[in-house]
């Protein structure tokens, strides 16, 4: 089959490697229709290559047509239409029972202390081949796939994999009190959508902050306010704070993570980790801080005292410095995690499927043949021709 495969920093290929087979009783094949690229990915794609091995398919927001089932499997057949978790969890253990599939204590990567494996996201998370690809091995069957009805276009189902999970689980976590007010750091496909869920939970004032005019456009476009970084510098907490009451926002969700624009100290600290041996940078990452941690400290700057800080960006450093003497001071609640994307599908779906609340039939800006994900990366990462949601079709 086809798959894009990580060969290096900023290098991705399309390859054609050996097709998937069943090897557990209850893995499915999935025939991809469509497949998405993730902000996450950009991390790979740059500063975490660390963690990677020449070959390793990359892509975790898949959907497709069941192609083979596993001897075990009674709760899909070939044929059924689904989405693809970008968590691999088992459905059945404590975590998952509490609704931490994130946390999966089935598929969690004890070598290197990690929580649950996700799909083509590098040895931390169990260098599980991804969803960038004409096909996946699915292992769980039974509990793991979402099955979606047939019909609408993938562009209706394709965000269950990631984007809409982890933007309803930042709001969630964000607790915004009815009528409330919410700062939105990043407007990539992860924060855009974040607004538009806070919004439609009921938050009063929604205010998107990034530095890129298209995807600032895209936030105003849905009747949010949005603020550009670099109009306003120093002074975004009293812009932010004139928008709230003259106190800030009730919660601000950090959708930037460690490659934030604005930290250059840190920005070459990065670039140095990259050009080390592997296992250098890997043990450096896991003991340093390494983060650029712009977005974060602006989210603690500006989130009103007694207010939640919902961290859904990617952070990858053991020592990051925090601000605790501010944290502790203004009383500050912060959560943060990969989404636990089973955990939200049943509050999610009815938005699918009872029309389009949330606006995801034209979500994504660009529809690519896979074979065109190399250049589909370097127009992302450099945010090109208007590039916020890139969906492959493989
Ligand atoms: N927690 C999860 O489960 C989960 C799932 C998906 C993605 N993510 C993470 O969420 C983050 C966003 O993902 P995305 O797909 O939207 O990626 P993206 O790279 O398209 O979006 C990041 C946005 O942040 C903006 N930005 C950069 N520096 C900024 C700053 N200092 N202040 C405000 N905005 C700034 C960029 O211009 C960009 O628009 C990434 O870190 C990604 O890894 C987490
Ligand atoms: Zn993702
Ligand atoms: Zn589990």
């Amino acid at each position: 089959m086809r798959a894009l495969t990580w060969q290096g920093k900023r290098d991705v290929r399309v390859d054609t490697v050996p097709d998937p087979v069943i090897r557990d009783d209850d893995d499915v094949i999935v025939r991809i229709t469509t497949t998405g690229l993730c902000g996450s990915d950009l991390h790979l794609y740059e500063v975490l290559g660390a963690f990677l091995a020449p070959g390793d398919i990359l892509g975790h927001e898949p959907m497709g047509v069941v192609e083979e089932v596993g001897p075990a499997v009674t709760a899909l057949r070939p044929g059924d239409r689904v989405v693809v978790p970008f968590n691999i969890s088992c459905g059945s253990c404590f975590m998952c029972g509490q609704g931490l599939h994130s946390q999966c204590e089935t598929t969690q990567v004890r070598e290197h202390g990690t929580g649950a494996s996700l799909f083509g996201y590098t040895k931390l998370y169990g260098q599980v081949p991804g969803g960038q690809a004409e096909y996946l091995r699915v292992p769980f069957g039974d509990s793991l796939p979402i099955p979606v009805p047939d019909g609408p276009p993938d562009e209706r189902f394709v965000y269950l994999s990631d984007v809409l999970p982890t933007a309803w689980q930042a709001v969630a976590y964000a607790a915004v009190p009815p009528g409330g007010s919410i700062a939105v750091l990043g407007l990539g496909p992860i924060g855009d959508m974040s607004c538009r869920i806070a919004a439609h939970r009921g938050a009063e004032t929604v205010i998107g902050i990034d530095l890129v005019p298209e995807r600032l456009e895209r936030a105003r476009r849905r009747g949010f306010h949005a603020l550009d970084l670099k109009e306003y510098g120093g002074d975004l907490s009293d812009a932010v704070r004139s928008l709230t009451g003259g106190r800030g926002p009730d919660a601000v969700i950090d959708a930037v993570g460690m490659e934030a624009h604005g930290s250059r100290v840190a920005a070459a600290a990065q670039g140095l980790t990259t050009l080390l041996p592997d296992a250098l940078a890997a043990a450096m990452m896991k003991r340093a801080g390494v983060d650029r941690l712009a977005a974060l400290h602006t989210a603690i700057d500006l989130v009103r005292r007694g207010g939640t800080v919902s961290v859904s960006g990617v952070y990858g450093g053991a020592a990051d410095p925090l601000p605790l003497l501010t944290m502790f001071d203004k009383q500050l609640t912060l959560r943060m995690g990969q989404a636990n994307v089973l955990r939200w599908v049943d509050d999610i779906l009815p938005l699918l499927t009872e029309g389009d609340p949330l606006g995801v039939d034209d979500f994504a800006t660009h529809r690519l043949p896979l074979e065109q994900a190399p250049d589909a990366y370097a127009m992302f990462q450099k945010k090109r021709d208007g590039a916020v949601k890139v969906l492959f079709s493989p």
